[in-house]
């Protein structure tokens, strides 16, 4: 039996200082944002609740889908690599980034020597994505769609290239007979109503996976608990979101995690979801329900 918990979003502050010139174009937007609104819901003391209490279950892997960051400033970079630090050692937690960790443009030149470690590939560097880290029977395939929009806009993007890429890793990953689990920091399916922040090729992403198939999808983004299920080519594959780590309110549900218990049933795979959060009306982590999820 593998151990998987999954988080995302942690949005971790407190903001640093800026420099003037730092808070150009939409950065001013967004540091105005976290000191009016987001800061309020965002808090460092739910989150390392949140950790401590995915670490006293004592999870094989840890995985983080982005935005560990907020609007990118060179101040965030260190403070997100000492806290990936103490969610555990890099072998044993996986971070793909979100939409929040490339801000601004310039911004994904840092990932490389503040979250490498993370994000690297059994067989391939830090800034190759998608990447695949094999751990006992599961392989964790990270995917980037953190792209650098417009102000306002919050979108995905995988492109063509890792588009390719992931439909022969998730060939070959099957072959070996491991149980595929794709990080994405985007929905692969998103409402009309929030256009704005969807995965742009989520279409294609879809397809992807409807052909070459995968055993569950996990991303964040939307700060909410979510299940879809999504066409796999030998049955339906479990896409689950999580809630920010942080969150005691705002727009999403408030802070929590899954964590999932994954193991083989003859010849078929047993994947047991548990949802984890803050209980309603408390700061106290309690389980919010389990379910089974079927796939392969
Ligand atoms: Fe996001």
């Amino acid at each position: 039996m593998f151990l998987l918990a999954h988080m995302s979003d942690p949005h971790l502050g407190p903001m640093p200082s800026a420099r003037i010139r730092e808070l150009a174009g939409k950065r001013a937007i967004g540091y105005m944002n976290w000191h009016r609104r987001r800061k309020t819901f965002h808090r460092g003391e739910v989150l390392s609740r949140i950790v401590a209490d995915i670490k006293s279950h004592r999870p094989d892997h840890i995985a983080v889908t982005g935005d560990i960051l907020n609007i990118a400033l060179p101040g965030e970079f260190a403070p997100s690599r000492v806290w990936l630090d103490t969610v555990g050692p890099a072998h044993d937690v996986t971070f793909v980034p979100g939409n929040h960790d490339a801000y601004v443009r310039k911004a994904a030149r840092e990932w490389h020597s503040h979250w490498g470690d993370f994000m690297k590939g059994d067989t391939t560097g830090a800034d190759h994505f998608p990447f695949v880290r094999r751990r006992g029977e599961v392989a964790l395939i990270g995917l980037s769609s953190a792209i650098t929009t417009a102000p306002f806009m919050a979108t995905g993007k995988l492109g063509p290239q890792q588009l390719h890429a992931l439909a022969e890793l998730l060939d070959r990953l099957s072959s070996e007979g491991l149980f595929r689990v794709v990080l994405i920091h985007h929905p692969p399916v998103t409402k009309a109503a929030y256009r704005f922040k969807r995965l742009i090729d989520a279409d294609k992403f879809r397809q992807v996976l409807r052909r070459h198939g995968a055993e569950l999808v996990l991303h964040g983004h939307d700060h909410i608990h979510s299940l879809v299920m999504l066409d796999g080519p030998s049955g339906k594959i479990p896409a689950v979101g999580v809630p920010s780590a942080s969150a005691i309110g705002g727009e999403g549900d408030r802070a929590g995690y899954n964590l999932y218990s994954i193991g083989r049933s003859g010849n078929h795979w047993r994947c047991e979801m548990t949802r984890r959060g803050l209980a309603p009306g408390t700061e106290t982590i309690v389980d919010l329900g389990q379910r089974a999820l079927m796939a392969a």
